[in-house]
């Protein structure tokens, strides 16, 4: 199974995020829902041989993380409301360390990205970034877990964790900085083929 994990540095971790204002106030958590759309939606189908890791490092609480299973998956619609929705229930959880089921499919915790980086120990970190490799010379896995940044570039702290793994590879989909959501869709479409 792939997996995804978007670092969202600024998206807050209030549970008292407002539906209408979800580009302003919280830290561009519609970078993040876009990004649950482009990794689970297909056309009238939901993609369930993948999972996704959302970090959230803004205020008022960080780090908080939602990890999406696409085989657990409910409630999942298209719109990004409807996800923004899903998404406050599960900051409403008294979230500790260990996962705790929001509703099915999405999990809450208190681990940031070198706690869920560790979890995954024994995969292969593929590191999305414009100066990588070209994708076209690369050989994914369906075991592979992707790595991107949400509104902006992973910081130096993280791309060493990133470093120092035993078996990771930086690949670029091409010259230009691409959103993140749009990353995952093409990479969806590599891994397809
Ligand atoms: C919106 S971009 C971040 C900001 C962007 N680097 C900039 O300065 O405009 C979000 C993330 O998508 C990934 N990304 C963007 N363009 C990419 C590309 N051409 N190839 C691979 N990954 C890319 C990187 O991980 C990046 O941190």
């Amino acid at each position: 199974m792939s997996s995804f994990i978007v670092v969202g540095h600024k998206v807050c971790t209030d549970r008292g995020f407002s539906l209408n204002d979800l580009t302003g106030s919280t830290g561009r958590l519609d970078v993040l829902l876009r990004c649950v759309n482009s990794t689970f939606m297909l056309s009238n189908d939901i993609r369930r041989d993948l999972d996704l890791y959302l970090i959230f490092l803004g205020e008022p609480d960080p780090p908080r993380t939602l990890h999406f299973v696409g085989n657990e998956l409910k409630y999942l619609n298209p719109d990004e409301r409807s996800t923004a929705a899903l998404v406050k229930n599960a900051l409403m959880k008294n979230a500790v360390h260990d996962w705790t089921m929001s509703t099915p499919g999405i999990y809450v915790s208190r681990r940031g990205f070198a706690d869920v980086l560790a979890e995954l120990a024994g995969r292969r970190i593929i590191y999305l970034k414009e100066d990588g490799a070209s994708i076209s010379d690369v050989n994914l896995s369906q075991n592979d877990v992707f790595v991107l940044g949400g509104k902006n570039d992973l910081t130096p702290d993280e791309e060493k964790i990133i470093q120092e793994w035993p078996d990771k590879q930086k690949i670029s989909l091409g010259p230009r900085s691409l959103h993140a959501d749009h990353c995952i869709t093409i990479t969806m479409n590599a891994l397809d083929r």
